[in-house]
């Protein structure tokens, strides 16, 4: 097929479910057929004779009926999060309507609904158990963008390893998690839940992810299976407003937002959640390129995919059919389980009468799911995962809680410290102040269901503990975090505890300031209240909420230094804070340790090292905005007086804190990269070295960042790329020498006929502590 043909065939096919020429992984430029696609009947050969003979024996006693049970996942619970269909679930369990809940925990309430189904049911078959154990799950640590603000690939599986402990010892065997979407718009409010705008570091966070939950044995009663979400490109939404249109070339698809996915996939992630988005005009749910030509027959997936919550009614306001005709649809596509929606249960069985779809089509969805119950062990013994001893001896043990101290702790991000204002003397008199002072709700974040956050340490808290009587701590609330009483109502509808102080926020303001002038500094603790960011919670203003500025302002005109702590769940707009604020530390929303561990980096116990994974713009209208973008044909080259560059006429280009960006207590200079050659021959491996000094006073970790561009390519490159990083410790003084090694592999990406391809020619490569200050170095590869 020559280019012109290929481009036409994937215009055509762009958004066609059933048609489309997926990408090509290849060693070469050659071009190369695509595979035929598999029909969704045919019967998988696994690697596991055994499994296939229990499964098959199995569904050969089934009727269509009790197959079509299996495919039906209830909500029987309090986390609901969109309306809720599932009714008479107790019936619905015992007459074989139900193959998996989601939602209900503790080893009582999982053993209760176990019993439903392997006490009344003809085949005995048990249920799955899943819920949203995004950042923990009775320990909570960071939010998930905070955790990958750590880059510390070993500290994220260890929270990943300790959520599964804990959730399998209430019972549950499958976590709606790691949530891999890239997003590059932080209006999304689930920009909290991912790892932030890099494919690359993406890729290693879902993998971190991935092992932590599922170790290397399922069956074990302390591993979860692992859902892989949104499938795909849920963090594309138009104009950051959840559940938005995606629409993407293929090109960008491939090369900017699919790698998350499919590294989870290889880490062994069992099973897969649709997103609610269309794609190129096709719902994700319903859409069989992507469900099964890609997923499957490309990437080789043996697990079983799930909908996202109603996903499959919802595509009946997408525009694509009647209940029949979606579910129909999302059985095709290569989709196994229903949530909550019903269509599966309700329709299948006439579709299969009408012809629609297959009894075979049936049996291939029914296997996956029988396959997952298998692999977690659950047909040797249902209760398995249900231990009431195992959850009283589980459940926030000290070490689990340190290890959420740890983690938070390194995933705060020090964005401005001028003239060591951080870290604070532990003596004198502390002015805190802010609405989240003494928050404990909104610290453990949202998609913390089953954490109690009336265990999560407060800032005030974590100073006391941290420095006890040795600072005087006095505390003035100076704000709401919003006064939006509607906005209030809407928060507290799902989970918020917000108040509203009924003073006006000048006498609020007026305390605070008074609070201030009696003390030697400032800590505001302020930001988003957690219902502000995740699900549903998109925002067209990313700025601090009500009046917090204005109170910033007002204790920034007392002239004492003022230390910012802010707690957010996406980049906010902060140019007036950066302006203004002796300081900025950016928790997050830390977790249960929160304070402590908010404590340990204000007074130094611990050196800051986190380093940003999404930009914070300085302007909502710079979004989308991310490092890893193109050149145009007219780049802004500072010349303020050339008008037709690309640029804004009333804010600059760059964002306020561009994406590796973090500080430290500390000071790392950088040598200039060392490349062992010049130019790269195809297998040859090149390494690149750069010496890294504490210059500073105090011992420190590094995150050392290694980008690359490709400076010329058969269709255009992005400017910098990440393509490795080492966290490092340097004691004061210290030097050490870091080493990246690449090889041509590395350099690969997707042309423009969509062929996995590296092409000779000259390189870049950058190597700094953030993606902005970095040294450069070149060279060719042939
Ligand atoms: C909807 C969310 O999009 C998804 O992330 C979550 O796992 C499901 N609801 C189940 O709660």
């Amino acid at each position: 097929m020559n280019k012109a043909s290929t481009i036409l065939l994937l215009l055509l096919c762009m958004g066609c479910a059933q048609t489309t020429t997926p990408p090509q992984e290849s060693e070469t430029t050659q071009n190369t057929t695509a595979p035929a696609s598999q029909p969704a009947a045919a019967k998988p050969q696994s690697t596991d004779p055994e499994m296939d003979k229990f499964i098959n024996d199995l569904l050969a006693k089934m009727t269509l009926e009790e197959k079509i049970g299996q495919l039906n996942l209830v909500s029987v619970g309090f986390d609901v999060t969109g309306p809720i269909v599932s009714e008479n679930v107790d019936e619905n369990i015992r007459k074989g309507n139900v193959g998996g809940v989601f939602n209900t925990f503790t080893p009582v309430a999982v053993r209760k609904l176990q019993e439903f189904a392997v006490n009344n049911t003809r085949h005995k078959i048990p249920l799955l158990f899943g819920y949203d154990v995004i950042h923990g799950h009775r320990t909570i640590f960071p939010m998930p963008l905070g955790l990958a603000s750590s880059w510390d690939m070993q500290a994220i599986e260890r929270s990943a390893r300790i959520a599964a402990e804990e959730a399998t010892a209430d019972g549950l065997n499958w976590v709606f998690s790691p949530m891999v979407d890239i997003a590059r718009d932080p209006r999304w409010g689930r920009v909290a839940e991912g790892a932030g705008e890099d494919p690359w570091l993406g890729s290693r966070v879902a993998e971190a992810m991935v092992r932590g939950y599922q170790g290397d044995d399922l069956t074990l009663p302390n591993t979860a299976m692992a859902c892989v979400k949104h499938f795909a490109l849920y963090g594309a939404a138009e104009a950051g407003r959840d559940y938005g249109t995606v629409d993407m070339s293929l090109q960008r698809m491939f090369n900017e937002y699919m790698a998350p996915y499919k590294a989870a996939l290889d880490a062994g992630a069992g099973s897969v959640m649709t997103s609610f988005n269309e794609i190129n005009g096709v719902p994700a749910t319903g859409n069989r390129w992507l469900m099964t030509e890609l997923l499957r027959d490309q990437w080789g997936f043996d697990g079983f995919v799930v909908t996202d919550y109603t996903a499959i009614n919802e595509m009946m306001a997408h525009g694509v059919g009647n209940e029949g005709e979606v579910a129909a649809l999302a059985l095709k596509a290569g989709v196994d389980m229903d949530m909550v929606g019903e269509l599966f249960l309700k329709e299948l069985g006439a579709q299969v009468k009408n012809g629609k779809v297959t009894e075979e089509e049936i049996n291939l969805a029914c296997r996956r799911v029988l396959e997952a119950k298998y692999k977690l062990g659950l047909f040797q013994d249902p209760y398995r995962y249900i231990n009431e001893e195992r959850a009283k001896n589980t459940m926030m043990k000290p070490e689990f809680r340190e290890a959420a101290r740890d983690i938070a702790r390194k995933s705060m991000v020090l964005l401005k410290n001028e003239k060591n204002a951080l870290p604070l003397k532990p003596s004198g008199t502390i002015a805190l102040i802010g609405p989240l002072a003494r928050n404990q709700r909104d610290l453990i974040g949202n998609w913390s269901g089953a954490g109690d956050w009336k265990q999560a340490v407060s800032v005030e808290q974590g100073i006391r503990n941290a420095v006890g009587s040795k600072v005087r701590i006095n505390y003035a609330k100076g704000a709401n975090i919003t006064d939006d009483a509607q906005m209030i109502r809407r928060l507290n509808a799902h989970g918020g505890l917000l108040e509203l102080d009924k003073r006006s926020s000048e006498a609020m303001i007026k305390e605070a300031v008074q609070v201030a002038r009696n003390s030697d500094v400032v800590v505001a603790v302020v930001g988003e209240a957690q219902g502000m960011s995740g699900e549903a919670a998109s925002r067209a203003d990313i700025g601090l909420p009500g009046q917090q500025l204005a109170l910033l302002k007002a204790l920034k005109a007392t002239g004492k230094p003022l230390v910012i702590v802010l707690m957010n769940g996406r980049p906010l707009t902060l140019n007036w804070e950066h302006e203004n604020a002796n300081a900025i530390l950016e928790t997050w929303f830390a977790g249960t340790e929160a304070g402590n561990a908010i404590a340990d980096v204000l007074f130094g116990s611990y050196n800051p090292s986190g380093k940003l994974t999404m930009t914070f713009p300085r302007h909502v209208g710079q979004v989308p905005i991310f490092y890893n973008a193109k050149n145009t044909g007219r780049p802004f080259n500072g010349e303020e007086l050339n008008k037709y560059t690309s640029r804004y006429m009333d804010v600059p280009n760059e964002p306020l804190y561009p994406f590796g960006h973090g500080l430290s207590y500390t000071t790392f200079q950088y040598s200039k990269p060392q490349l062992s050659k010049t130019t790269l021959k195809g297998t040859e491996l090149l390494e690149i070295q750069v010496d890294v000094r504490n210059t500073g006073n105090y011992d420190g970790e590094e995150v050392v960042q290694l980008y690359v561009q490709d400076v010329v390519g058969s269709s255009t490159r992005p400017l910098k790329e990440l393509k490795g990083f080492q966290k490092i410790t340097l004691k004061k003084g210290e030097s050490k020498t870091v080493t990246f090694k690449l090889t041509a592999d590395d350099l690969k990406f997707y042309n423009n006929e969509m062929q996995y391809v590296y092409e000779p020619g000259e390189f870049r490569v950058f190597v700094g502590t953030s993606s902005r200050d970095v040294q450069e170095a070149g060279f060719r590869l042939e």
